[in-house]
């Protein structure tokens, strides 16, 4: 009887130190592995081309098999399509091209039968020109939404300039001021003759106001004022409304946008952490929030945030391990090695200061997610690294990081980047990273029925070009590889999202890196060699010596000697060890 007290009272200790760590998010999160899609290019059903809901749905198992337990959409609303359905025209309703709001609530039913969550993109900071709002809102000033946006009377002069006497302050004001000049659109609207947007011309900014407003600008209002309440008001309205549909959180689109002139985002961080969050964690509690801010010390940390992205944009990314010496493309742009490529000429300094400046400062409280790749920059399989083997590394970076992993669509199967993409939707170079998915041997490879200058994006030409289907029948493929390691992460905590994250190797030795994860008395080793060459590294000894659990390594040996641990592993490998 004492025995089995005792062996309860080990179980209940387990399960408290396996749990999640910060108990206000939800419960799935810790152990969640996303899948982003782009709609309009992961599966067409009717034949016109273009990916949709149902589309979707007819490749749930298929989603399933690859081991992953959520799904990111990128915006499904009816959208003016001017900017890949960031530019929303109603937020209440699926466009056409994708189906109906019934097509997304049994996409989510039949997600949800195979435990998979659906998480929607919520387009928080603007709108499309299209929308009822904007076409009301620009008539007149009193009108349901005519505060929903923001109408200057004239543009104010730029800011001091700081180099003539101002301090760090003013400068840091005088660039958000001058950032929102930049956003004024000049317009004939008989509200005229400005307003803002927040991206494109076709995105007006929604008006949640400002974080001190200029007396002398009358369309500046305090974010407590009438109209950007109501704007907080309809936007908990989307949010339940989708919810109580069945969805189980939002990525929030430029969720740092909101609140204008704020420069240190104090007011922007009180917006969602004293209302949007307080009232999306009671009401909705299981419901996750995902921020597009590159800036988890801000989103997740203050603002309260689930989680936040470390990639592309920002300051704090990871271009250095993974660019090729520029975000996108450009005739001119002279290219450098990034830190994954078999030249193994890159380095790591750059990518750990600003990694473990976000990594420390959430720890606790949230994630910080490197994703695979997303709609708006190259994916991994690009430029010098197409080979399988190379990607095979990369993802085991991905895989075996802290925080939620994100697979951008595609990535599994090492689906590459098309630079010669023609903008679509308002991509520009990012229709690159938009191609439609590679299923299988038949026409469009299983993408569409439609004749192929119908296929919303060209796909790769190259008949020896990898689909799901080779995928499938090989079993080296990178595909079977993810596979792999998503398993290793379900069996190993330590491998996990909240596991402990240092790096072991030097700075000074880039190639491996080797970095150690720990969790709950579990410690596992992930050695990184991107580069052609084999490579030796001499760490401080260890008492035992690990065994080797996962990697695409051709050799990978571990010696105890009188110096220390010696690991040596060959080119384009990775290896995962358990101590
Ligand atoms: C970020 C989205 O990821 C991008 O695709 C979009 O163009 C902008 N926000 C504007 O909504």
């Amino acid at each position: 009887m004492k025995k089995l007290f005792f062996l309860i009272l080990l179980l209940a200790g387990c399960a408290v130190c396996l749990q999640a760590q910060n108990p206000k998010q939800p419960s799935w999160l810790s152990d969640a592995v996303f899948y982003q899609i782009y709609p309009s290019s992961y599966q067409d059903s009717d034949g016109n081309g273009i990916g949709d809901i149902p589309g979707i749905i007819s490749r749930l198992d298929y989603i399933q098999s690859i081991g992953v337990t959520a799904i990111w959409l990128n915006p499904v609303y009816v959208s003016g399509w001017t900017d890949g359905g960031y530019d929303v025209i109603d937020f209440y309703r699926v466009d056409k091209r994708f189906g109906t709001n019934s097509d997304l609530v049994e996409l989510i039913r039949q997600a949800h039968a195979r435990g998979i969550k659906v998480v929607m993109d919520l387009v928080a900071g603007h709108s499309s020109d299209q929308s009822e709002w904007f076409l009301q809102s620009k008539e007149a000033p009193d009108l349901r939404y005519s505060d929903y946006y923001i109408w200057p009377s004239f543009k104010p002069e730029g800011g001091q300039n700081p180099a003539q006497g101002g301090s760090l302050d003013d400068a840091v004001r005088n660039n958000a001021s001058a950032s929102l000049l930049s956003k004024f659109v000049a317009t004939d609207a008989p509200r005229g003759p400005y307003y803002i947007k927040n991206f494109f011309d076709t995105q007006p900014a929604l008006n949640f106001g400002f974080a001190n407003p200029d007396p002398g600008h009358p369309w500046e209002q305090t974010v407590d004022a009438p109209g950007p309440m109501a704007m907080r008001r309809e936007l908990k309205n989307i949010i339940s409304f989708w919810m109580d549909k069945g969805v189980d959180g939002f990525r929030v689109d430029m969720a740092s946008s909101l609140v204008k002139n704020d420069p240190d985002k104090s007011a922007t961080i009180k917006l969602w952490k004293d209302d949007l969050m307080k009232w999306f964690g009671s009401e909705y509690p299981e419901g996750v929030l995902i921020a597009e801010w590159f800036n988890p010390a801000q989103s997740v940390a203050q603002a309260g945030f689930d989680l936040d992205f470390f990639c592309h944009d920002g300051q704090y990314n990871y271009s250095s391990l993974f660019f090729y010496g520029r975000r996108g493309f450009g005739p001119n742009a002279t290219v450098t090695m990034p830190y994954f490529d078999e030249a193994g000429a890159g380095g790591l300094k750059t990518w750990y200061d600003l990694y473990t400046y976000q990594y420390d400062a959430v720890k606790g409280n949230g994630y910080v997610c490197m994703p695979t790749g997303n709609h708006d920059f190259n994916r991994v399989c690009t430029e010098g690294r197409t080979n399988p083997e190379e990607l095979k590394v990369a993802m085991t970076f991905f895989l075996t990081m802290p925080g939620v992993p994100f697979i951008y669509y595609g990535d599994e199967i090492g689906l590459k980047q098309n630079p010669a993409a023609p903008s679509t939707d308002g991509s520009g170079f990012r229709a690159g990273c938009r191609i439609p998915m590679l299923w299988d041997a038949s026409a469009n490879a299983g993408f569409s029925t439609a004749p192929i200058e119908k296929i919303y994006i060209p796909q790769d030409p190259d008949p020896n070009r990898m689909t799901v289907e080779k995928a499938e029948a090989d079993q080296n493929s990178l595909l079977h590889y993810v596979r792999g390691l998503l398993q290793l992460r379900k069996e190993f905590p330590a491998l996990g999202a909240d596991a402990s994250w240092k790096l072991v190797s030097s700075l000074d030795q880039p190639y491996p890196m080797v970095y150690e994860r720990t969790r709950g008395g579990e410690r596992c080793w992930v050695v990184l060699n991107p580069s052609a060459k084999a490579v030796t590294v001499t760490l401080p000894a260890e008492t035992a010596k690990p065994e080797l659990i996962g990697g695409n390594y051709k050799k990978c040996n571990y010696r105890q000697t009188r110096k220390g641990d010696v690991i040596s592993i060959s080119g384009v490998s990775a290896a995962i060890y358990k101590f």
